[in-house]
């Protein structure tokens, strides 16, 4: 992961609704390489706000074909970075940003015959607008059906882009639009997606036989109940993929193993950007990001929640626990990754490289 901010340029803002702003980037040719990016990904921005630094992590919207960097700001009440960016920000402005990231994607098969499904909720529309337009413009025989849900019609973020994109593969793309704060002819189409509207969604317009992926962005309540209904009825877990961006986290209650070393000391080596830096921490105490941000370290981070993956690191020598993962598949935790803002240190040595 580059642990490198670039001072981005803006090139325009626009407001897709009166409290989500999309933001494109004038980059250069030196900016273009750093800042190519995979469908579904996202990007940390920086500023420093009422003398106190933000970082906060949002999805890319525009495709990869596109050839424009853009991303979507929904303003969110008290949020900070969120508020500053749709009342302060303006062409011309500079932001601090790392070059994308994120795992939220399945490759492209530009001769797939594949039926992906999405559900949306609010500004998880970003990262699935990404997905669907690079699917639907690369693979010519692959279907998208989206379920998108908003509390009325007036807060449906990039409206317009979606049925323009619909209008162009009227046979490819299907979507139906859920209202949680207005009333309806269809009942199926009106309040939140509940497990009754998913067995209707599954037995009426889709099925989970005829699916390959899912992708899912929204509140953390929607994502797992329709995770978890979809592993209820069979459906592969590796092919249900997930983007949360933020969550209230689940009650850390550290294992045995934490416990039977808790106050003893590990002394954590990071390795970051070919640089080694070590230092000692006190086991129970804190994570692994933290550790070191505490003694001066510049790591790359956003959330701090297990959310953005970030922070993703590799273990090479000892072992930590993870707190939460919201963010890393199955595969790479197998493989040694894991997320340094939820590490805690089980050994008297840990080795973690970020480089890899
Ligand atoms: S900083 Fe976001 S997962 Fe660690």
């Amino acid at each position: 992961m580059q642990n490198k901010f670039y001072d981005l340029k803006i090139k325009e803002i626009f407001k897709t609704t009166p409290d989500c702003s999309i933001i494109s980037f004038d980059l250069n040719n030196g900016e273009k390489e750093a800042f190519k990016f995979i469908q579904g990904q996202h990007l940390t921005l920086k500023a420093t706000i009422n003398n106190e630094e933000i970082r906060r992590n949002y999805s890319i919207c525009s495709s990869p074909l596109d050839g424009e960097l853009r991303v979507g700001i929904k303003q969110i009440p008290n949020g900070v970075f969120s508020t500053f960016a749709n009342n302060n920000l303006k062409a011309g402005d500079t932001l601090e940003v790392m070059p994308p990231h994120g795992n939220f994607n399945v490759p492209v098969e530009p001769n797939a015959n594949k039926n992906y499904v999405a559900f949306a909720a609010g500004s998880g529309i970003t990262p699935i607008l990404s997905i669907i337009k690079t699917h639907l413009m690369s693979e010519p025989n692959s279907t998208f059906t989206l379920f998108y849900i908003n509390k009325n019609a007036g807060s449906v973020i990039l409206k317009e882009e979606i049925e323009a994109l619909k209008n162009q593969y009227l046979n490819r793309f299907k979507i139906y639009h859920f209202l949680t704060k207005e009333v309806r002819d269809v009942a199926l189409f009106d309040g939140r997606i509940d497990s009754e509207k998913l067995d209707i969604i599954y037995s009426s317009l889709i099925s989970t036989e005829n699916t390959d992926d899912t992708f899912i962005c929204g509140p953390e309540d929607m994502i797992f109940l329709i995770r978890d209904y979809l592993k209820d009825k069979g459906f592969d877990e590796q092919k249900i993929h997930f983007e949360l961006f933020n969550t209230t986290g689940q009650k850390y209650v550290p294992s045995e193993e934490v416990k039977a070393h808790s106050g003893e000391i590990c002394d954590v080596t990071v390795q970051e950007g070919g640089k080694k830096f070590r230092f000692d921490l006190e086991i129970g105490k804190t994570n692994i990001l933290d550790g070191a941000l505490g003694q001066a370290a510049d790591l790359p981070f956003a959330c701090k929640g297990g959310v953005c993956c970030t922070c993703k690191a590799k273990v090479l020598e000892g072992k930590v626990e993870m707190i939460n993962n919201y963010a890393l598949e199955q595969e790479e935790v197998e493989e040694g990754y894991v997320l340094t803002c939820q590490a805690i240190p089980l050994t008297d040595k840990v080795v973690v490289d970020f480089d890899v």
